[in-house]
């Protein structure tokens, strides 16, 4: 990221009308992943073009794969197969992407060369051991630094990795995807249990490819005697990008709107139970299915929404949603309390702290804990809060603005464009008073 970006909003107004947010980040990532890997030629619709699903498209690139686009959300993959792709001649750079990082190093664990993994400031600062030490019980040779960070040089074992079985001590998909991706190179079964249930779409997308993954309960399992062959994808909307627009139309006065072709994958809906628990106003229309992937269009219209005690069971099918849930609690009445997310500590940045400071600077009455948040409805205020770089944050604190007393403003948001770039021109279609200054 070069230059600084500041965001600056006008307190108040509505959110009204119809749009499209664009495409699912983690379905893109894969996508991009799954159709390198695969024989024949894959023709993508929905891609999400922003940086870090570019970071992931670039990295393939420089390991030889021919890839078109993205324009207008196509992307067209040629297809290397399994054992096709080859020695990139420089690190790869993944940007802010940490999805980028954790899915490649299984990936590229069991490749017949060598790869080096680097990224930003926030990415290089992110706990890797999470992924490294499982796969280093399968064979894995990977280098971190001596904290367990990025870069990480990665010794490709050529297809000699070993099957294990892992009972993962935290509910990550990144984690579960990069064993399952490292599981196509690994003798045997590789099989991966998670504690609680996560995002889905490595699984999906693998059976979408043909790939045989067996899924029973909370364990999936794979083997390295299957193959991808190339098909179509369409990319659902991303809801964690709806999810701003959720909260904000759910929060501001007289909203009512509408988000075509949202993915509800039920591993990702927890922004919609958890809002629903605390009184937002949802109709989830048209519900369809695209490519083995739920969709629906999404009405929402304002309501006083009300504190709530967060399930537990719910923070993994929310646990990119909580920053701007955060400014949903802080306009309910009553008090709202998450804990069972200290996951939020190593986001992009430490989500809990990041937000309480900010609402805080707010006038806003919340305490970060150490494994979540408590939250008394208050009125939002004006000042100047920062985002670490955090695009989840720079949006919900944008969001924060329907409701505020005066404008707010928000440094260091340049990083919006690593999940949602159209975010400002979309807001401010419904009516959010936002501008860069
Ligand atoms: C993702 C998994 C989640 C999520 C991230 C994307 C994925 O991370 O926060 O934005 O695409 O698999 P964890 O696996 O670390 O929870």
């Amino acid at each position: 990221m070069s230059e600084s970006i500041t965001f600056q909003v006008q307190p108040g107004g509505s959110l009204r009308g119809e749009i499209r947010v664009p495409g699912d980040k983690s379905m893109s990532h894969r996508s991009i992943m799954l159709g390198s890997l695969a024989n024949g030629v894959t023709h993508v619709t929905g891609f999400l073009n922003a940086e870090d699903a570019m970071s992931t498209l670039q990295a393939f690139r420089d390991m030889g794969v021919k890839i078109e686009g993205p324009v207008n959300g196509e992307v067209t993959i040629y297809g290397v197969g399994k054992h096709g792709l080859k020695q990139p001649a420089k690190p790869l750079y993944l940007g802010n992407s940490g999805t980028s990082m954790r899915l490649l190093s299984g990936l590229l664990a069991g490749q017949a060369f060598d790869t080096v993994l680097t990224g930003d400031k926030s990415l290089e600062s992110r706990p890797m051991r999470r992924v490294t030490q499982p796969l280093a019980q399968m064979g894995a040779v990977i280098e971190t630094q001596a904290d367990g960070t990025a870069p990480l040089t990665i010794r490709g074992q050529n297809g000699k990795l070993n099957a294990i079985h892992y009972d993962m001590p935290i509910a990550s998909a990144q984690v579960k995807s990069c064993l399952l991706l490292a599981g196509m190179y690994a003798e045997g079964e590789t099989s991966v249990t998670e504690p609680a249930p996560t995002r889905d779409h490595t699984e999906r997308m693998l059976s979408g490819f043909g790939y045989p993954v067996n899924r029973e309960g909370s364990t999936a399992r794979i083997n390295n005697q299957g193959d991808l062959t190339a098909t179509q994808i369409d990319v659902p909307s991303d809801i964690s990008s709806a999810a701003f627009f959720l909260v904000g139309a759910s929060i501001a006065p007289d909203s009512d709107v509408t988000l075509k072709h949202v993915g509800i994958n039920p591993t990702r809906t927890g922004v919609i139970d958890i809002l629903r628990l605390m009184g937002a106003n949802i109709e989830v229309l048209n519900p369809r299915s695209v490519g083995g992937e739920p969709v629906a269009d999404l009405r929402v219209r304002s309501s006083q929404l009300k504190g709530i005690n967060i399930p537990e069971e719910l923070v993994p099918l929310a646990i990119d949603e909580f920053p701007v849930l955060f400014v949903a609690a802080a306009c309910a009445e009553g008090k709202t309390v998450l804990t069972g997310a200290k996951e939020l500590r190593v986001k992009e940045s430490d989500r809990i702290q990041v937000m309480a400071d900010g609402l805080q600077v707010l006038g806003v009455d919340a305490q970060a804990t150490e494994d979540g948040m408590i939250i008394n409805g208050s009125p939002i205020g004006s000042g100047r809060v920062d985002s670490h770089g955090d695009h989840r944050i720079a949006m919900s604190f944008s969001i924060a603005g329907l409701r505020a007393s005066g404008a707010i403003t928000i440094d260091d948001c340049a990083n919006v464009n690593t999940s949602f770039a159209e975010f400002k021109d979309l807001a401010t279609s419904l009516g959010l008073k936002l501008s860069v200054i």
